[in-house]
């Protein structure tokens, strides 16, 4: 990674505590354990498992929210250490809750623990993670190497927003060309290779480990969005040195919350909390730590969804091609990454719970959707994923649609195009026949 993209001086976020506070000797068993368990297990549930768990201020077995927005000192002294970086999070100190929080912190180890960096840190939405580390990691003139199949909002921030506003400028590859990324990277100028690990919404597999080779040699960053594979997929694992996600799917997995993660190296992540340089501390796309207490109940049970989610995926979609539809899913035998896929996921979890069915054109893309929708309830028809209902859209006309059509075109996302969040709600069987039911209707 390039040692100077993120130098700080401001100390390094671990789970040790203030000396003297009460639980002083729990703590330093918990913050023990923590630090050894999460670097070394490559099983994100393990790693979730071994994470430091945080009581109540009363012995309650959930945290405490801490809900200001100022921390009080009990000495003037202690206010200017605190701004000078010399007493930090690692320490118990805390400044005020734009800079670090003690309960978006928390949850913050969390996400660190399940994708297998050393820190990570919460944001107010996907969006903000992403732009906060692609701002710290580059300066004006900077260049980034993105993968063509990204989320539309991503793709815009890239092809029109960034260039405007700070002149950083994006080449677009296709990622499993391995040559075309190392030709587009040009060394001393692309700070960045950015991609998706499984893309939105065409279900590209990216090749993690030898993207990663790629760009190492030659001193650029990796940052992968992990959005649609937590648990299934751990890229920082692969050799990533940073992972983004949008929480406001599958880690909500509720659809009520809009947030972000940045994981990656303390050094990175405390960067972006400098006073004077930081992205997260002076764009201040801040969580809100009651949404963080929320969020923190709700990760312990995201194994399990995935589950269910990935489990129904590979079940509809091996029916759906039998019925003879044109099914896109990395699950499948014949999705040409099955076999990458395979190799670079988790045992256990499957292949993802997003799928594609290509109707050819937007009219019987939206006319199935309809039919699912208000026909049979079969889900429903909305933009996002990983809510328990299964959510559909056609992209060209939505997610995608910041794209123009030669952009569409190349990252094979054709205007019938309609992806699946698959839901776990009801039974299996009882979604098959609302789905069966809604085809008989389509002819
Ligand atoms: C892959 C991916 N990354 C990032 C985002 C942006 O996340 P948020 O909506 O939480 O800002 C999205 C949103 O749809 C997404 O699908």
């Amino acid at each position: 990674m390039a040692e100077t993209a993120f130098n700080s001086d401001v100390s390094t976020i671990s789970a040790k505590k203030r000396s003297g506070s009460s639980d002083d000797q729990w703590d330093q068993f918990a913050a023990k354990k923590h630090q050894s368990a999460s670097n070394k297990t490559d099983d994100p549930a393990v790693a979730l498992a071994n994470a430091r768990h945080e009581f109540g201020e009363h012995g309650g077995v959930n945290m405490s929210i801490e809900a200001s927005a100022t921390f009080t000192v009990m000495e003037p002294e202690t206010m200017r250490r605190m701004f000078a970086g010399e007493l930090g999070p690692d320490r118990d100190f805390f400044i005020y809750s734009r800079h670090f929080n003690p309960t978006v912190l928390n949850l913050s180890r969390l996400m660190a623990a399940m994708e297998g960096t050393e820190a990570a840190y919460c944001t107010a939405s996907g969006m903000s993670a992403i732009s906060s580390v692609l701002l710290q990691l580059c300066s004006s003139g900077g260049h980034v190497v993105a993968s063509r199949t990204l989320y539309g909002g991503t793709h815009a921030l890239l092809t029109h927003f960034f260039p405007r506003a700070c002149n950083i400028t994006t080449s677009f590859v296709d990622i499993g060309d391995l040559e075309m990324v190392e030709r587009e990277i040009v060394q001393g100028k692309t700070k960045v290779l950015y991609f998706e690990a499984i893309s939105n919404p065409v279900l590209t597999v990216a090749n993690v480990p030898e993207l990663c080779r790629i760009a190492h040699d030659k001193g650029v960053t990796v940052v992968v969005d992990n959005t649609f594979a937590p648990m299934v997929v751990s890229p920082a694992r692969l050799g990533a040195d940073v992972v983004v996600h949008s929480i406001s799917k599958y880690i909500s997995g509720g659809a009520d919350i809009i947030a972000g993660a940045v994981c990656g190296p303390a050094k990175l992540v405390n960067s972006m909390m400098d006073l004077h340089q930081g992205s997260l501390m002076l764009l201040g796309p801040t969580m809100n730590p009651k949404v963080a207490f929320e969020l923190s109940e709700r990760l312990p049970h995201l194994g399990l969804r995935m589950k269910e989610h990935c489990h129904r995926a590979l079940v509809y979609a091996t029916r759906m091609k039998k019925l003879g539809l044109k099914v896109i899913y990395p699950g499948l035998e014949d999705h040409p990454e099955h076999a990458l896929l395979k190799s670079i996921a988790h045992k256990d979890y499957g292949y993802g719970g997003i799928m594609c069915v290509d109707m050819g054109t937007e009219e019987k893309a939206n006319k199935l959707m309809n039919l699912l929708q208000n026909c049979s309830q079969f889900g429903f028809m909305a933009v996002s994923l990983g809510y328990y209902e299964t959510l559909m859209s056609c992209s060209g006309s939505s997610t995608s649609s910041e794209m123009n059509e030669d952009e569409k075109a190349l990252a094979g996302i054709s205007p019938g195009l309609v992806r699946m969040s698959i839901g776990y709600s009801g039974t299996l069987e009882q979604r098959w026949a609302q789905f069966e039911k809604a085809l008989a209707r389509m002819s």
